[in-house]
């Protein structure tokens, strides 16, 4: 639709459909025959006339359902306007990859674009629109469960990951539309508490949390979704710096807001709307264009305009924004857009997708500890496959509504498709969990993830274990256990399962584990129980291929850490790139009592941020810079040699990481500023040379201001945040 015809419609809508075209609701407002008593928009509050005039939905799938739901909404929309439908896809939509924290290990942006544009194929024809993702929440505490949806604890990850996943979905063919979320700072909360107050700084904001939305929205991301936090005292949702001054006029976005599910309600709560009107006013006229799955808006927002809180013209850029959406999205040309049964039956869980998603899996798993090279096994030794994840299809995490169960491979069927000449003995050796209390999910408690009788589950595993030459044991936690509502103040495996492991470990075999988790665990005891540790996150439908692949050495592992691992819960949060302090353990010329630190764990994490084991070894030599000092508009160039030392081929994922020695404000020890992926043939020598340039040098000065300041430079290039060798430059 031409533009001016789009003002014409604009114009040609009465304030309520205005109003209706700014709230979202889910799938089950229209798809059961609504109870006017107890129906869903009596629970809400919302007249149930309102329903059908809503202008978006959220999490509603399939082409058949989509293409009569819009039918149906569009002949009884006076001015038949489309409706748009948002789902969350984030790691995947019928072909489900690793969740995001494992994505972000591969440190490879093509890779994750390539995840995307699946996940948006797939989707299209299925009729969704937009997605609520990328989440690019920077993560430094492994408490909070949504760690899992992020890309880790670097910010200049998450930037990069941010555009590769936009792109990715916004691609020319059957894209969807990407939501960056949760803008901003929710990846903070206090004590890792979900939902927890965030209290940062407005520089730390800007330098460290800022920066991954931002790369969205350059990236064009055509939606934000506000946080549920508060920052400085201010919630998100009624935030008028940051979904103002900061994203519209600073960053210029011309796209939509959408609160976060409820957001605008929890205003009250939050203690700074006394009621619903105040919320909508507050909300609405801080930025938020639509509100997701509340009736304040549609209750309030005349009444707020009639008294004049607020005017015609933002009631009209808001509605203008929803409706600019649907135009861009080509919806009134064809409201059905891509949705297609054939297509989706033709194009999902294709093989093609299916291999990608193994590949994935291969490249996003991180081998953390492999005593006297026990990894890869030779396929013809028979193995004792033990512990819940042994036969669980449960392995696609908390967000990935869309997954059939049926779709996923388990570890079993992938070990059984490799090792055809091997005995495989399976047994399930723990359950998950210890108390059935420990995942309330939307209320309910599932008793099956527990067990009254550890020691028989115990035996079976020891029996298989009897009949083999290697024990596998696949532990972790419960997919329930992280995601939203999933914060936890321990970061264990259940007893149970370190019994299991205990147990197994008791009959002198070789030991594998391999780990399952939506977070960082803390896996001291657990390496000091085995030869060989695989964090195998949670690895989507083709998880049990890909696992199988690496066990057996088809795939050599190239995945790296992009959050810390911390020795104890209490170090978090923990990530690389923290501040010196003026008490620096190991620099300080105080006596050790008097210095920053813990008296009963190290500082460091256990497995520190870039971390990850191969089958093949890397050295690094040689690191030469070509000038000692860069003026501004000059570029350095810093080489490196980098050798693959064993007879295994393999990708070793070389670090560049930067640290201002002394500046106006006090800089991190080590800060991520490239990332290079080399293939290493065996005993082949690869020269990698990074390129240094003045903007990679910038920080939040002072002033506020995004700038350099002239001054001596720190070079790290290595395999991992700690290993690492170095040189410096000074900036003049
Ligand atoms: C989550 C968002 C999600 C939304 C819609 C909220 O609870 O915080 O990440 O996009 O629900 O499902
Ligand atoms: C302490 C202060 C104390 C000062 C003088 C410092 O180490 O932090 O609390 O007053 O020494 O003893």
């Amino acid at each position: 639709m031409e533009k001016v015809e789009l003002e014409a419609l604009l114009q040609s809508l009465s304030v309520p459909e205005k109003v209706h075209q700014l709230v979202q609701l889910n799938g089950n407002f229209f798809s059961v025959k609504e109870e006017i008593a107890t129906g869903p928009s009596a629970k809400i509050g919302m007249d149930s006339s309102v329903v059908h005039q809503v202008g978006s939905i959220l999490n509603t799938f399939g082409a058949k359902n989509l293409k009569e739901l819009q039918k149906r909404y569009m002949e009884q929309h006076e001015h038949h306007i489309p409706m748009l439908f948002m789902a969350d896809i984030i790691n995947g939509y019928r072909t489900v990859f690793p969740i995001s924290l494992a994505l972000g290990c591969s440190f490879d942006e093509a890779l994750v674009k390539r995840t995307a544009q699946i996940a948006a194929q797939e989707a299209s024809v299925s009729g969704i629109h937009v997605t609520f993702s990328p989440m690019v929440d920077v993560v430094r505490d492994a408490r909070w469960g949504r760690v899992m949806e992020s890309y880790g604890e670097d910010t200049y990850l998450n930037c990069l990951f941010a555009k590769a996943m936009v792109e990715g979905y916004q691609q020319e063919e059957h894209n969807v539309f990407a939501c960056v979320k949760h803008f901003a700072g929710y990846g903070a909360p206090l004590g890792g508490r979900e939902y927890n107050t965030v209290e940062l700084g407005e520089r730390s904001l800007r330098e460290h949390y800022l920066p991954s939305y931002k790369a969205a929205v350059d990236a064009g991301c055509h939606l934000v979704m506000t946080s549920f936090n508060t920052i400085d005292g201010i919630p998100a949702t009624a935030n008028r710096w940051l979904l103002d001054d900061v994203l519209r006029k600073e960053w210029g976005f011309q796209g939509t807001v959408i609160s976060d599910h409820s957001a605008v309600k929890e205003l009250i709560p939050h203690g700074v709307a006394k009621d619903e009107k105040e919320a909508a006013k507050l909300a609405f006229t801080a930025g938020c264009d639509i509100d997701m799955m509340t009736s304040i808006y549609a209750n309030h927002i005349e009444e707020l305009l009639a008294e004049g809180s607020i005017s015609m013209a933002q009631l009209d850029d808001a509605c203008r924004r929803v409706l600019a959406l649907k135009n861009e999205l080509g919806l009134f040309e064809n409201p059905y857009r891509f949705a297609d049964e054939a297509k989706e039956k033709q194009v999902q869980l294709c093989k093609e997708y299916r291999d990608f998603a193994c590949e994935v899996v291969t490249k996003t798993c991180v081998l953390l500890q492999n005593n006297n090279q026990v990894l890869p096994l030779a396929k013809d030794k028979n193995i004792a496959l033990v512990g819940p994840y042994a036969q669980e299809r449960g392995l696609y995490g908390m967000w990935s509504f869309t997954t059939d169960p049926n779709t996923v491979v388990t570890l079993e069927e992938g070990f059984l498709s490799i090792a055809k000449d091997a005995h495989i003995y399976t047994a399930q050796g723990a359950s998950f969990l210890d108390r059935a209390e420990d995942i309330p999910f939307f209320g309910k408690v599932d008793a099956t993830l527990t067990t009254d009788n550890r020691e028989q589950l115990c035996q079976e595993a020891i029996e298989a274990a009897t009949k083999s030459d290697v024990i596998i044991c696949a532990l972790g936690e419960h997919a329930q256990q992280s995601g939203e509502g999933g914060a936890r103040a321990s970061l264990t495996i259940s007893d149970g399962q370190m019994y299991l492991l205990k147990e197994m470990r008791k009959l002198g075999k070789p030991v594998i584990v391999l780990l399952f988790s939506g977070r960082p665990l803390q896996v001291d005891e657990i390496e000091a129980n085995c030869d060989a540790l695989l964090q195998c996150w949670f690895p989507g439908i083709e998880g049990g291929n890909g696992i199988a692949k690496l066990i057996y050495g088809e795939a050599n592992p190239s995945g790296r850490l992009v959050m810390s691992f911390p020795y104890r819960v209490g170090q978090c949060p923990i990530f690389y790139n923290h501040l010196n302090t003026g008490r620096p353990a190991l620099t300080s010329t105080h006596s050790q009592r008097f210095t920053s630190r813990y008296i009963d764990t190290p500082n460091g994490p256990q497995h520190c941020f870039g971390y990850g084991l191969s089958y093949s070894e890397f050295i690094y030599e040689n690191i030469t810079l070509d000038h000692a000092t860069m003026k501004k508009d000059e570029k350095l160039h810093v080489l490196v040699d980098v050798t693959n030392v064993s007879d295994t081929a393999g990708i070793e994922t070389v670090q560049l990481y930067l640290r201002d020695v002394c500046a106006s404000i006090a800089r991190p020890v080590k800060e991520l500023k490239g990332v290079q992926k080399v293939n290493l043939a065996p005993h082949e020598k690869k020269t990698v040379t990074f390129t240094i340039r003045e903007d990679m040098l910038r920080f939040v000065n002072r002033d506020m201001k995004y700038v350099s300041e002239p001054g001596e430079f720190i070079i790290y290039i290595g395999k991992n945040s700690e290993d690492t060798l170095s040189t410096n430059f000074t900036l003049v």
